[in-house]
């Protein structure tokens, strides 16, 4: 879906209706990388529409995976599994926009006979990946930065063993590259992490057949286990839901439903925030599908008082910290955050994204290097907003807009193709003018 480099957004007076969002970016991701390596073939419907998901998707071609889209409408791709010996890539595997793909493609290519190159865009380039490099070299992998840890990356794999390994920073991407390589590893990789993070690489690991301990916040996984294909609908992406139910928390009386919605525990913590600020909520329709649980989300807007968000909380809202940050200024006592310093290295600089954007509304925000403090009961006006070619920012300063006195033009809005293509158009069914 083609969205212009730049798009106008005008301010709102209500939000209302019902939707269905595109599966989640990491589940997909995920299902995809797994799929490519189980025996036997896979069949996901709802899978996300994101670039990024794409990406991996042409990654696991270039390594030599057979996969088709069956369907346009339900967005189903099939995939025929190859089982755990990849093919050695004819051209450096471009990962694009995509940290996740990097850095969990990297756990499973560490563990092929071959040696592998990452490379991405721009933003890529510049993300830290000392984090998947130390622990994968300890299990045996020779893995090079060509700028100390930055990408492009190259990877010798094979004849990995496995390690007991403390993640020095809370990271579900690192945990499931390390996961993926485990299954690759001679003996028990256990993969500690300091907080609980998400847990669908582990779901999904499950999904597809392998077994896995688990003590306290530690993931164990044997080495040569094998995995099959599974046929799944990937529920709707949580992250994405988030722009909208906090566009709906900023009008007082709005009613927002969304459906087949991812519910993981360890994703919606988001709503607990929510609820915090006086949003009302109600969740039905419980299931669960291949261990993740889906659900139904209702959202009705309130009067927004404040929160404090820290510590394991921030770890788990990380993505939804650039649409909370943005909706701040209306509400009344403003919101603080802290612990969030994973947030510099993102798609972007989020924190200096979020205050230089916030600033340019007319908002007063105080800066902290690993947070943000916004006061509430603020007006903001419509302005020229710059996404920094990052899609967290690009949406999030769309629903900030709504609130705005006048129109905001968001510059690189087409970066919301990332995670969600559809994204401008889905916001003008559900806002009232
Ligand atoms: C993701 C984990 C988070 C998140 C990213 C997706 C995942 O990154 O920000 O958008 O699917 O595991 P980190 O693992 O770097 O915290």
């Amino acid at each position: 879906m083609h969205v212009p480099s730049s798009v106008v957004v005008r301010p709102a007076r209500q939000v209302a209706g019902s939707v269905r969002l595109p599966g989640d970016k990491s589940i997909s991701h995920r299902y995809a990388m797994l799929g490519a390596i189980a025996e036997g073939n896979s069949r996901l419907e709802n899978y996300s529409t994101g670039a990024d998901c794409a990406t991996t998707l042409g990654c696991l071609r270039a390594l030599g995976v057979a996969w088709q889209r069956v369907d346009d409408a339900s967005n189903t791709i099939e995939i025929a599994g190859k089982g755990p010996a990849l093919s050695e890539p004819a051209a450096p595997l471009d990962c694009g926009n995509s940290g996740s793909t990097m850095r969990m493609l990297s756990g499973i290519v560490a563990g092929q006979g071959f040696t592998s190159e990452l490379f991405g865009d721009e933003s890529l380039s510049r993300r830290p990946m000392a984090r998947i490099m130390k622990p994968l070299s300890e299990m045996g992998a020779e893995i090079k930065a060509t700028d100390g840890d930055r990408p492009p990356l190259r990877i010798r794999g094979g004849n990995l063993h496995a390690i007991d390994y403390r993640l020095p920073v809370a990271s579900a991407q690192v945990k499931s590259c390390l996961l993926f390589a485990g299954l690759f590893a001679k003996g028990a990789t256990c993969v500690d992490e300091p907080l609980r993070t998400r847990d669908h690489g582990e779901v999904a690991l499950r999904a597809f057949g392998a077994q896995l301990g688990r003590h306290g916040n530690a993931t164990q996984i044997i080495g040569g286990q094998k995995l099959h294909g599974i046929e799944a609908r990937i529920p709707g992406d949580l992250s994405s839901a988030a722009f909208f139910f906090c566009a709906a928390a900023l009008f007082p009386g709005s009613q927002l439903v969304i459906d087949t919605l991812l519910m993981n525990p360890t994703r919606a913590r988001l709503l607990d925030v929510l609820i915090g600020l006086g949003v009302r909520i109600s969740i039905t329709q419980l299931d669960e599908q291949h261990g993740e649980l889906v659900g139904t989300v209702r959202v009705e807007g309130q009067r927004l008082g404040h929160a404090e968000i820290a510590g394991a909380d921030t770890a788990a809202l990380i993505d939804e910290i650039p649409v909370l940050a943005a909706i701040a200024p209306c509400t009344e006592q403003g919101i603080r955050i802290r612990d969030a310093k994973e947030l510099r290295v993102k798609e972007s600089d989020r924190i200096r994204a979020i205050v230089m954007n916030l600033r340019s509304m007319g908002a007063e925000v105080e800066e902290h290097e690993d947070g943000l403090s916004i006061p509430g009961s603020q007006k903001l006006h419509g302005a020229e907003i710059d996404s920094l070619g990052d899609h967290r920012i690009a949406m999030a300063f769309s629903i900030a807009a709504l609130r705005a006195e006048g129109e905001t033009l968001i510059q690189g809005a087409d970066a919301a193709v990332i995670s969600f293509p559809s994204f401008f158009k889905t916001l003008d069914t559900l806002v009232q003018r």
